[in-house]
């Protein structure tokens, strides 16, 4: 409950006043969810000795944050959202992106926010022989199995990132494995010379698995951390998806709803009703702004994919539901518009 609200009922014991029941009012863009935690060093996992500042990726507006020493609480968080946090402690920390942090419809307390050290990243450089460019970014991925732990034997084939150098891989205590083809018991792989912006993993014709890593921010000069989920074979696409029976319980599933709903005032966000009867919102999507919410010419570029995903440079969209291209409910809804938006 927000201040306001405590507030409100304190006063209707007294002298009767109203606040709407669902909580919306104020909250901003319809969210009001707390994240805290602290932040930590990359290596030993324990609590940094400083005092860090901490700001957040992938929302708009950016939510508020408080620090105290290496802790943080950030504030204001619309439900279903996945953003990075972004934790600094000169000098002996380098700026950090969190892999993503992902909230439902709760609050979550205890994360971790990791900042590499510039003793590691001196001694990464030295011992992969690079010399990381100030112009660049650098991506640590874990690679993990669905149940979380470090996956073993990932390969360059596997891992692919546009124009970077890399992968090199830690060995197990997170120091560098100079000779290794492949992760180590850590699951750890570095990525150097990233360019900024937004990256995303590619894989090759003969990679043996599949990795799902959230679309992750680069900067400058910063490290970036992901987790990349890796299963086998090759991606498997649905078919036949269906509009009515699939896509628009999704819309509820998913949060849309919360900001895209016709039934409150200040709710219809962007134009955009996502509530009612699928045929309502089939229209809303389709036909009321052609070629637009949804692009059957261009799929990827449908404001309906893009939107509630990570862009380069960043839209305006309040949060970023879809974490990676990989996300069930982004295929599905890519499928969709590839199979050409019918309202089936
Ligand atoms: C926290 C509130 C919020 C949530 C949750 C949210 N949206 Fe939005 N959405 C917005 C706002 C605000 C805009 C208008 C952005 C702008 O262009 O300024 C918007 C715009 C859009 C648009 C473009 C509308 C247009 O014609 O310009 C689409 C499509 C869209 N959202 C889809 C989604 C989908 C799909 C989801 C769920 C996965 C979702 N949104 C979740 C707030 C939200």
């Amino acid at each position: 409950m927000r201040a306001s609200q405590l507030v409100c009922i304190l006063l209707s014991l007294a002298a009767g006043c109203a606040f709407d029941g669902d909580g919306g009012g104020d909250a901003p863009l319809g969210g009001s969810l707390a994240v805290t935690g602290q932040v930590v060093d990359f290596q030993s996992g324990t609590a940094i000795d400083a005092a860090a500042s901490v700001t957040t990726s992938g929302l708009l507006p950016a939510p508020q944050v408080t620090t105290r020493g290496a802790e943080f609480t950030i504030e204001g968080i619309p439900e279903n959202s996945a953003f990075q946090i972004l934790a600094s402690a000169p000098p002996a920390h380098r700026q950090t992106f969190s892999p993503a942090v992902v909230v439902t419809d709760s609050d979550k307390d205890g994360i971790e926010a990791p900042a590499v050290s510039e003793a590691l990243l001196g001694q990464l450089a030295t011992a992969f022989g690079v010399t990381p460019t100030a112009a660049k970014g650098i991506l640590f991925v874990r690679l993990v199995d669905s149940a979380g732990a470090p996956k073993t034997g990932v390969t360059a084939a596997d891992i692919l990132v546009a124009g970077a150098v890399g992968p090199k891989f830690l060995d197990a205590n997170l120091a560098p494995a100079t000779g290794a083809t492949a992760t180590t018991a850590s699951g750890w792989a570095v990525f150097f010379e990233v360019t900024p912006g937004a990256v995303s993993l590619g894989r090759s014709g003969t990679a043996a698995v599949t990795v799902d890593m959230a679309t992750s921010p680069v900067q400058a000069g910063a490290v970036t951390l992901a987790e990349g989920i890796v299963t086998n074979g090759a991606p498997t696409l649905p078919t036949n998806v269906s509009f009515a029976t699939t896509l628009f319980p999704m819309f509820a599933s998913r949060g849309c709803v919360a900001c895209h709903s016709g039934n409150g005032p200040g709710k219809e966000l962007g134009g955009l009703k996502l509530d009612g009867s699928a045929n309502a919102a089939y229209k809303e999507l389709v036909l009321e702004k052609p070629n637009t919410r949804v692009r059957t010419g261009a799929p990827e570029t449908s404001l309906v994919l893009t939107y509630p995903s990570r862009e380069d440079p960043p839209d305006r969209h309040p949060n970023i539901t879809f974490a990676s291209s990989l996300d069930p409910d982004y295929v599905r809804l890519l499928v969709w518009i590839r199979e050409g938006a019918k309202d089936n």
